[in-house]
């Protein structure tokens, strides 16, 4: 459907308007003629009528390119010196009919455009630079609707952190260019992902945050914030074009527990300043029309100056329908505050961002004045605070079905927007048709912000901004092998991982009508608790392979392209693998097919507070964090104790079942600690499937390993950090601190250190070395974080340290910032890099949200890994590889069986084998 934006006039529309504007335009030529030879009643004419005129018929003008845009033979963005680009034999996803055109073919760029595409004719041009795509995937550059770059600057810095202000909840006039810096690091990460193109907004905390604008990645030769801009609006700089169209501005809003939070106030307090803002805005626009009528109609008798005011200007705008409105807003309450007042103020919404709940209220969402909002949603990242809880994995589908234009984007750097292609891939996982779950993050969002004549396409007279993928980009793991923005090659030597043929189509996902169901039958909230299979044999057929712990690490064990290959389960333990004539056949039996799926493993999850909280945004909700004894006073009571997670442990949360619904059956949890905190304490590990700690096997092990933070961000320095380490590890400390960290020593149980940086990394060698030579005894150090781990692999390695970091790394803080990328920016991944130099590698995550994924974690990491890593290596890194870096006694024994044979997107976690619990779970 054509909700988006305001459509541009018809033809007819055009017609008509340009005859009234004409008529308008006669008649004050005719008055003003009149007046100023006749003058009857001596009335002075200003001086300045004529700009009057000009500017008060500007007034009606909607924004738009001019009618020649098309006619552009060069783009404003073109780069002299630009060598005409043609890639050829590419499969080029266009855009077009809805997302469905895909033409086999070449594409030609020249001038910053698009000029042909499919059989090109380019015996006009000298200088050719030929790209052969090799069949490759094509796609428009990624458009994201909603990103901080350059204003929430990465690494964070105090110098440059520009994303809010907090003068108040109404700050229309405020704008985003004025805090773009230009040294972000994350330009150049984003670009490695394919994204050409975002919308730079300010922060959520006022209601009225500012205006937003619209950059494109590329460095400028100019290298200024200004330079990066894709048409911002004339008045930037106080330009006005004559009879021009004006262009889009963009205007930031929120609602919900950000402005409500951050000023002490409640919904009813924000809902009230926006309220009186339109209002205010209201008055002025009433007051120009009414000016401007007299005007228009040349009554210049006492009329004085056009009524203007510079800080309400922008939300003028807005009531002309100039501007789009972009609204952060969860919750069905806030969304019914905002559609009123749009109603109320008559004014149009481009998209509701994050809207966890839309899918929840799409008929309300439809009564918004004009049209009904798109909505710019994270594809699964829910539930971390409040209003996001009833957030669900179906609302990109569910929206989609019923007709509303749906949007993936990024909230950059909150969520890394270099991964915007991920979220469309699980919207599309999760139901979302793979046309649309495409233009989610190209031709919608570029629709949405105004910008589709000229980006989100592939059509000759666009802009050439072009990714070239290595997979099909709906496929896990798609990377672009090139990206092109206004027709330059962003990256000088890519580096191209082979990527298997089966990831060269979009994949054929799974079935979720039920689950989708359920998402609204309970409000977002459907009961997640594992449901034991109801028989004491459970048969599985059509098995394609047979993965299992071995030793220390996971081996394949079986393998079949049979239909007729069969794993029996009784009591929760394998009894019969292969044709199991007879073992199949018992009465009291269950049987499921896996289409050639398989059996792994299940995972492990560490990194995240899964287990010591549900709602990580709602202190109510979560343990807490530790007294820490290197920031302040630790209370007498509690003086000498190492604080076990184990006492604080939450069953059932919702990203706990989540987890074990995709297969992450484990769970290791160490203490929270405050920002800057030190001393952690004892992890404990336990069973994401439990419903309470009092069940069979649901607290697997009560003491792990123990934990401490070494960070640059803590109050205290860090060599006073790691002074307090050395002296607990020569026997300082008292009570079970000092026990414990004897225990450290004498190699009993790990230490794992949570630290980022390649120096400090070194000094936690140098003081393990140090104690070794003292003691005598070799410590078990495992270094979690470790973000810049792989500039030191071969000396971790060499120290027989092992490592435990993200799969996805970015360089939030200057104590990470040397992240290693991997393709296209380098060879190896971080974690290729490790494991090349015989490393122990497990991989984290760092929100309970992100638990859920932890299966296409691993198998990402093994397929950027060039070949290091097969399945069985990914698997270890979230299973056997994590329990031996954070001192899992037992191993953990559940299997989870996934039906499905194709790619990762392509199958879907049906069971859970529990042999401590003798039974199967279906999930
Ligand atoms: C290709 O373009 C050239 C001029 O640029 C023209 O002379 C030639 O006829 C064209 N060839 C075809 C097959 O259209
Ligand atoms: C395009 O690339 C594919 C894959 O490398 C190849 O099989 C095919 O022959 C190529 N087609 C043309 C027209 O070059
Ligand atoms: C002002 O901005 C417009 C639109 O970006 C541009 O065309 C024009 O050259 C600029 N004028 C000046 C004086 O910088
Ligand atoms: C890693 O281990 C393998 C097998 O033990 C060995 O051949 C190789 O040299 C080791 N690599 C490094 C960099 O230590």
């Amino acid at each position: 459907m054509d909700g988006m934006g305001s459509p541009p006039p018809s033809a007819k529309k055009r017609v008509k308007f340009a005859f009234l504007a004409t008529v308008s335009y006669a008649l004050a030529t005719l008055v003003y003629l009149l007046y100023s030879t006749y003058r009857p009643f001596g009335t002075a004419l200003p001086i300045n009528a004529e700009s009057i005129v000009s500017r008060c018929k500007a007034l009606h003008l909607t924004p738009g390119p001019p009618d020649n845009f098309r006619a552009r033979t060069k783009s404003d963005r073109f780069v002299q010196g630009t060598k005409p680009t043609l890639i050829r034999n590419a499969s080029i996803w266009t855009g077009q009919d809805d997302g469905n055109e895909v033409v086999h073919g070449d594409i030609l760029l020249d001038g910053g455009l698009i000029k042909q595409v499919g059989s090109v004719n380019a015996s006009g041009y000298a200088n050719l630079v030929v790209l052969d795509a090799a069949g490759a995937w094509v796609t428009p550059g990624i458009v994201d609707l909603h990103s901080h770059h350059g204003v929430a600057s990465t690494p964070v810095l105090t110098g440059a952190y520009d994303v809010d202000s907090l003068q108040g909840l109404v700050l229309p006039w405020l704008r985003s260019l004025d805090g773009l810096n230009t040294h972000d690091e994350t330009y150049r990460l984003s670009m490695a992902g394919g994204v050409t193109t975002t919308n730079v907004l300010p922060g959520s905390l006022a209601a009225i945050g500012g205006q937003a604008f619209v950059i494109k990645l590329r460095p400028t030769t100019e290298r200024s914030p200004s330079s990066m801009l894709l048409e911002p609006p004339y008045t930037l700089n106080g330009t006005t074009v004559e009879g021009q169209r004006p262009r889009w501005r963009h205007m930031k809003h929120a609602c919900g527990e950000n402005p409500s939070l951050t000023f002490s106030m409640t919904r009813m307090d924000t809902q009230w300043a926006f309220r009186q803002a339109y209002n205010t805005a209201r008055l002025l626009k009433e007051a120009q029309d009414a000016y401007c009528a007299k005007a228009l109609m040349g009554e210049w008798t006492g009329l004085g100056e056009f009524p203007e005011d510079l800080q309400w200007e922008a939300l003028v705008d807005v009531l002309r329908g100039r501007v789009k409105v972009h609204t952060h807003c969860y919750e069905a309450v806030d969304l019914d505050g905002m559609v009123r007042l749009s109603n109320e103020f008559k004014f149009p919404i481009a998209a509701f961002h994050h809207a966890h709940e839309a899918y929840l209220v799409p008929d309300l969402i439809k009564k918004t004045y004009r049209h009904p909002p798109a909505l710019a949603i994270f594809a699964v990242a829910a539930g971390y605070k409040r209003e996001a809880f009833r957030g669900s994995e179906f609302a990109a589908r569910i929206l989609n079905d019923n007709g509303l234009d749906v949007v993936m984007k990024s909230d950059h750097p909150l969520l890394n927007s270099r991964h915007l292609i991920y979220e469309a891939q699980q919207a599309h996982y999760y139901g979302l048709p793979a046309n649309l779950a495409l233009a989610s993050v190209t031709s919608t969002p570029a629709r949405i912000m105004g910008q589709d004549h000229r980006i989100g396409r592939i059509i000759e007279g666009f802009d050439a901004d072009i990714v070239v993928w290595d997979s099909h980009p709906l496929t896990l793991g798609a990377t672009p092998q090139q990206v092109f923005i206004d027709g330059i090659a962003q990256f000088e030597d890519p580096h191209v991982s082979t990527k298997p043929k089966s990831l060269q189509h979009a994949p054929i996902t799974p079935q979720w009508e039920k689950e989708m169901a359920d998402a609204i039958k309970y409000e977002g909230l459907p009961p997640l608790e594992p449901k034991t299979a109801k028989r004491n044999v459970v048969v599985f057929r059509n098995v394609g392979s047979i993965y299992l712990k071995v030793g220390g690490g996971v081996k394949q064990v079986f393998a079949s392209a049979s239909q007729d290959s069969f794993v029996v389960v009784e009591e929760g333990r394998i009894t019969c693998t292969g044709t199991c004539v007879g073992a199949r056949e018992q009465a009291d039996t269950i049987h499921i097919d896996l289409e050639g799926g398989s059996i792994t493993p299940g995972l492990t999850t560490y990194g995240s507070p899964l287990g010591l909280t549900h709602i990580i945004g709602e202190p109510s909700t979560t343990d807490g964090p530790v007294f820490d004894p290197l920031s302040g006073p630790v209370p007498s009571l509690v003086g000498g104790t190492l604080i076990k997670a184990a006492d604080g442990l939450v069953f059932a949360s919702r990203d706990a079942y989540l987890g074990y619904h995709n297969g992450v059956t484990s769970a290791v949890v160490a203490p929270m600690v405050a920002a800057g905190g030190f001393l952690a304490g004892l992890s404990a590990v336990f069973s994401t499937g439990a419903t309470h700690k009092l069940v069979d096997a649901a607290l697997v092990q009560e003491v792990a390993a123990v934990h401490v933070v070494v960070s640059m961000a803590s109050t205290v320095s860090v060599s006073t950090q790691i002074g307090a380490l050395r002296r607990l590890l020569f026997g300082g400390g008292e009570g079970e601190v000092q026990r414990y960290f004897q225990d450290v020593v004498a190699g009993i149980i790990p230490l794992v250190v949570n630290m980022e940086n390649a120096d400090i990394i070194a000094s936690l060698i140098t003081l393990k070395k140090e104690v070794e030579a003292a003691k005598g005894n070799s410590i078990r150090l495992t270094i979690a974080g470790a973000t810049e781990a792989h500039l030191l692999a071969k000396e971790i390695s060499e120290a027989g340290v092992g490592v435990i970091l993200q799969q996805r790394p970015i360089p939030t803080f200057w104590e990470k910032r040397r992240i290693l990328p991997g393709p296209p920016l380098t060879e190896y991944s971080a974690i290729a890099a490790l494991v090349r130099y015989n490393v122990t590698v497990g991989i984290m995550v760092d929100q309970s949200t992100n638990v859920r994924n932890t299966r296409f974690d691993a198998a990402w990491a093994a397929l950027e890994s060039n070949g290091i890593l097969g399945k069985a290596e990914a698997l270890a890194l979230a299973s056997t590889n994590l329990e031996t870096l954070l001192g899992v006694g037992e191993r953990d024994a559940h299997l989870v069986a996934t039906r499905g044979a194709g790619s990762d997107f392509e199958s879907k976690v049906v069971a859970i084998i529990s042999p401590r619990s003798k039974s199967v779970y279906i999930v």
